[in-house]
């Protein structure tokens, strides 16, 4: 019933974890945190997190990634791309990638994120250790390459609400890193991210 489904917060009594953090990263042998690409739809968020996983697995982090598209068949599903369910996307995945972050994991977010809203929004949920990086490339580049023949279906008026075109796409202010996906092929990218996580992420 509705009165049930959403308990009293007094009702809900938080659990400390029985590992701590820095237990977790003695383990893991690296900082946990939340790498947050942003960008267009077609703009590398996924390849260059896909890449970046594998180096960073390759060298022995423990290393996620949620991407947007692969968790809107499970955990997202029942969300679609109003503002105010992308609000609600954003704001879950940003839970998850805390809670993978609290266990030493460093986490690669793969998400359009089209507004500083949301973006200020999973910064917040995160907390310490939340890096932004703009995955950038112009619209004109992403709709050519139309990997999914969204910007088609966006352009001819069959896909209303399509970031870019039927709907904002904020870029980053500042960002931590900008990766220019229409410059540098993925391995430079890529490979910049995995620079940049070790920067911030290693050992002290
Ligand atoms: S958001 O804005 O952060 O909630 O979007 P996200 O969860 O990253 O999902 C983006 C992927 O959904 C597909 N798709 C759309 N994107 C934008 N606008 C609309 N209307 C839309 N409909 C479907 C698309 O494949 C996006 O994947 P990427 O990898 O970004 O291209």
């Amino acid at each position: 019933a509705d009165d049930v489904a959403k308990p009293a917060p007094k009702a809900v009594t938080a659990v400390s974890s029985s590992v701590t953090r820095a237990e977790f990263e003695a383990r893991t042998g690296h900082r946990g945190g939340v790498v947050w690409l942003t960008g267009l739809s077609g703009a590398g968020k996924s390849t260059i997190a896909m890449a970046a996983q594998r180096a960073l697995f390759d060298a022995g982090w423990k290393v996620a990634v949620l991407d947007g598209d692969n968790l809107r068949t499970g955990l997202t599903s029942d969300l679609g791309f109003s503002e105010a369910d992308r609000v609600e996307n954003v704001r879950r995945v940003a839970e998850v990638a805390n809670l993978l972050a609290q266990t030493g994991t460093l986490v690669l977010v793969s998400l359009i994120s089209p507004t500083h809203a949301m973006r200020d929004q999973a910064r917040a949920i995160v907390g310490e250790g939340f890096h932004e990086v703009w995955v950038k490339a112009d619209l004109e580049t992403c709709a050519a390459r139309d990997p999914k023949g969204l910007y088609a279906k966006a352009k001819s008026g069959t896909l209303p609400g399509f970031t870019g075109i039927s709907a904002p796409y904020e870029p980053p202010a500042t960002p931590d890193l900008v990766l220019e996906t229409g410059a540098d092929p993925v391995d430079t990218t890529a490979g910049r991210l995995v620079e940049a996580v070790r920067a911030a992420f290693a050992p002290a």
